[in-house]
């Protein structure tokens, strides 16, 4: 799957122009999605403009509140992100956990909000640069990944996105990716009883020019792209080239 996170980037005319040309240029292929996730004000919009084409490009949110209990001003709930038509929904980014202090205990009841509704959680997982060098990545992991609860693993795709490599131009190696990876994946062999590999898609820097040798890496089920994203002719290519 090759997603297309947005972030805080865009407006009516850009997401008309990105969706007209990826569409008619796109050569979506099963079992590969092509997932497009744009500020959640623009979400109805997309979805109006995708159902024009005759493309599968899915949606995804970057948002979702889970406090369902008490009044939120603000708040997405997932009913209302597949009511204008998301399938995907990003959990996690180290953006929200950093800025809006996400807790271990929201990111469990966002996801399991998510699955609850039959969304597809994009659960993000990644260290820092210090936890990197302090070779703390491991620990790191475990903790974040121990939020998704047994019975909801198999329906979660987690995205491994190194901090130290967000919007920075710096992507990882891809040895060191395929050793996350796989460590991910061993890790949720080991716990669980869940017998399919649970896909693991990495975030981080993906550009044209480093795109290929990490998707085409056994360990890597996909990639979450930030600011190459945005333009829609690197985006197609990644896509069909990838
Ligand atoms: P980037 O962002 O591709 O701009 O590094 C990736 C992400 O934050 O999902």
């Amino acid at each position: 799957m090759i997603i297309a996170n947005w972030k805080m980037n865009g407006s009516k005319e850009l997401i008309e122009v990105w969706l007209n040309f990826v569409s008619k240029n796109i050569k979506i292929i099963d079992g590969k999605d092509c997932i497009f996730c744009p500020p959640s004000c623009y979400i109805d919009f997309s979805k109006h403009l995708i159902e024009k084409t005759n493309q599968s490009i899915r949606l995804g949110s970057q948002e979702l509140d889970s406090l369902l209990s008490k009044p939120l001003t603000g708040g997405i709930t997932a009913e209302m992100l597949v009511e204008v038509g998301c399938s995907f929904v990003i959990i996690g980014h180290s953006e929200q956990r950093i800025h809006l202090n996400e807790s271990n205990e929201l990111l469990s009841n966002k996801l399991v909000s998510a699955i609850d509704n039959n969304l597809t959680p994009i659960y993000c997982v990644g260290e820092t640069a210090k936890q990197k060098k302090s070779n703390q990545t491991k620990e790191v992991l475990l903790e974040q990944l121990d939020v998704i609860q047994s019975q909801i693993i198999d329906k979660c795709i987690i995205a491994y996105e190194p901090v130290w490599a967000i919007g920075t131009g710096e992507s990882a190696e891809i040895s060191y990716i395929e050793e996350v990876h796989s460590f991910i994946k061993e890790e949720f062999k080991n716990t669980t009883d869940f017998s399919k590999e649970i896909s693991v898609v990495y975030g981080g820097s993906v550009n044209l020019e480093n795109y290929k040798e990490t998707y085409n890496s056994s360990q890597v089920d996909g990639l979450l792209i930030g600011g190459a994203s945005l333009n829609h002719s690197t985006f197609t290519k990644i896509y069909n080239m990838s």
